[in-house]
């Protein structure tokens, strides 16, 4: 067994991980970092963001009180209303340390951030990178993070397990890149390992997002909340098959795209007045109501109205992948269905990020702030990160010399050769249970959906009785488990609202 060291261990790489790293380093280079990502370091949710940050920029027109108000509006009497309060009025200034960190934002004409709008916002306050803001910030960051010298990267290294010594996170244990095992003792364990999507049918996320923190977290006992809120975005590609759902961004319908049926006509707005620009929640209800009243695995996009010059600049991810799957939008409609995209709860943190476990933190989307309530509004996430990341670096760096590194001699790590196929079958059983339906419309047969997956689980166990820390395991027993606390969550609410 490899033993390493570090002062604070992050897992995950994504704009959580990668700015608490930078923040850390900009306040205390002399604390020793390391960065765990499971693949490679630009795998991971923040690379696919195509919508943009959410930041009150133009006060004349915007304020503070509107997005808290669109947030809480979004969120349906869920959110924390200080944690929102707090967070909008962060904005500005996180978005001027992006900026310091060269990530490149698209200006209007008249040399001023141009500002988007999406469902949910009252008002056009999305600062974007075209339609790959995500892309652009992984880019930019990572180059900036590899150069630091008191950081360490360790790309495919998959962590297992937290180490938990009298309910403190002293490390966890996993394989790195060799597939050696190794445990890594710290003082702080960050997780930012990103959403569960791919606990779904069909998602946008990557076939990385599979709840690992999450059910790391939960094998740890920490506290988890409101796992019941997943969020589906109302517009990705309807591809059949596919791992990953490629998302069409909401900004396309701030820049005015229609929802069609198939009789071409726009019915969005029978939900809500603000039709195609109504919260993810309203307008994902509405396609997946009409995809069962026309018996369609999807409804359309449409966009040939609009400027195609502008739009191809504003949206050349969109444009281009339309146009490579057959899809020319200027002529032709975008088949579109909702997709699995955005776990609004999780671990629960405090201000600061801190769990219910001593020496464990999370951020990102695996952590539950109190920001999303049932409902993320657009482009809130990414924003959600670097907050609690620029706080959780304050907090390491004022507290992490009064801890030491505790060790154990308490470790079991067994490694052997596994069949993948073998594993992705019980994969894609979990993901045939998953469905917009599952959250959504089941109420009465969700226990017995939820034994369904208690006996896939047994299964699993028993024909992986002896392989119990091999990595492709671990990931897919992080989905079972995630899979159980989504619908456990849910049967709760049901209860509670008997
Ligand atoms: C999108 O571009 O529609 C997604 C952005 C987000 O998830 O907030």
């Amino acid at each position: 067994m490899q033993i390493l060291k570090t002062d604070i261990l992050i897992l995950g790489t994504g704009l959580a991980g990668l700015s608490l790293a930078k923040y850390t380093n900009e306040i205390n280079p002399k604390i020793k970092i390391t960065l765990l990502t499971k693949t490679s370091i630009d795998k991971c949710n923040t690379f696919y963001a195509q919508g943009g940050i959410a930041v009150v920029h133009n006060f004349i027109k915007d304020s503070y009180e509107k997005h808290i108000e669109d947030t809480l509006k979004a969120g349906k009497g869920f959110c924390d209303v200080d944690v929102v309060n707090s967070v909008v009025k962060q904005a500005p200034d996180r978005l001027k340390e992006l900026l310091s960190w060269g990530i490149e934002l698209d200006k209007n004409q008249s040399g001023e951030l141009d500002l988007g709008l999406e469902g949910g916002h009252s008002q056009n306050r999305i600062v974007h990178y075209k339609d790959k803001t995500g892309y652009e910030i992984e880019t930019k960051l990572v180059p900036l993070i590899k150069n630091l010298p008191n950081i360490s990267i360790k790309t495919s290294f998959f962590a297992t397990d937290l180490l938990i010594k009298n309910n403190t996170c002293i490390g966890v244990v996993g394989f790195d890149d060799k597939n050696e095992p190794t445990t890594i003792y710290t003082k702080a364990v960050v997780l930012a390992t990103g959403g569960s999507g791919q606990v779904f049918g069909v998602t946008s996320n990557p076939f990385v997002s599979t709840g690992d923190g999450v059910a790391m977290a939960f094998r740890a006992g920490a506290k988890l909340v409101n796992m019941k809120y997943i969020q589906f975005h109302p517009t990705a590609l309807y591809e059949p098959n596919k791992s990953q759902a490629f998302l069409i961004t909401e900004a396309i319908r701030g820049f005015g795209a229609h929802i069609l049926n198939n009789k071409m006509e726009r019915f969005v707005s029978q939900y809500h007045p603000d039709g195609e620009l109504a919260t993810r929640d309203v307008v994902s209800k509405a396609i997946s109501d009409q995809m069962k009243k026309e018996h369609s695995n999807h409804v359309w996009l449409d966009v040939r109205h609009l400027p195609i010059q502008t739009f191809k600049m504003k949206f050349p991810k969109v444009y281009n992948y339309c146009l490579e799957n057959g899809i020319n939008i200027s002529k032709d409609l975008i088949p579109i269905a909702p997709a699995a995209h955005y776990q609004c709860g999780g671990i629960d943190v405090d201000s600061n990020g801190k769990t219910s476990v001593k020496q464990l933190f999370a951020i990102g989307e695996c952590s539950h702030t109190g920001l999303h309530g049932s409902n993320r509004l657009a482009s809130n996430s990414l924003l959600e990160a670097m907050v609690y990341s620029h706080s959780l670096a304050n907090y390491l760096t004022n507290n992490i010399h009064k801890t030491r590194i505790k060790t154990t001699n308490n470790i079991k790590i067994v490694n052997k050769y596994i069949r993948h196929e073998d594993i992705l079958e019980f994969r894609n059983l979990i993901q045939k249970f998953m469905t917009y339906d599952t959250i959504f419309r089941t109420t009465e047969n969700l226990e017995s959906k939820y034994q369904s997956i208690i006996e896939i689980e047994n299964r699993f166990l028993k024909k992986f009785k002896d392989y119990n820390f091999h990595p492709y395991l671990c990931e897919t027993y992080n989905l079972i488990q995630t899979a159980l606390i989504i619908l456990k969550d849910k049967m709760n609410e049901t209860t509670t609202k008997k």
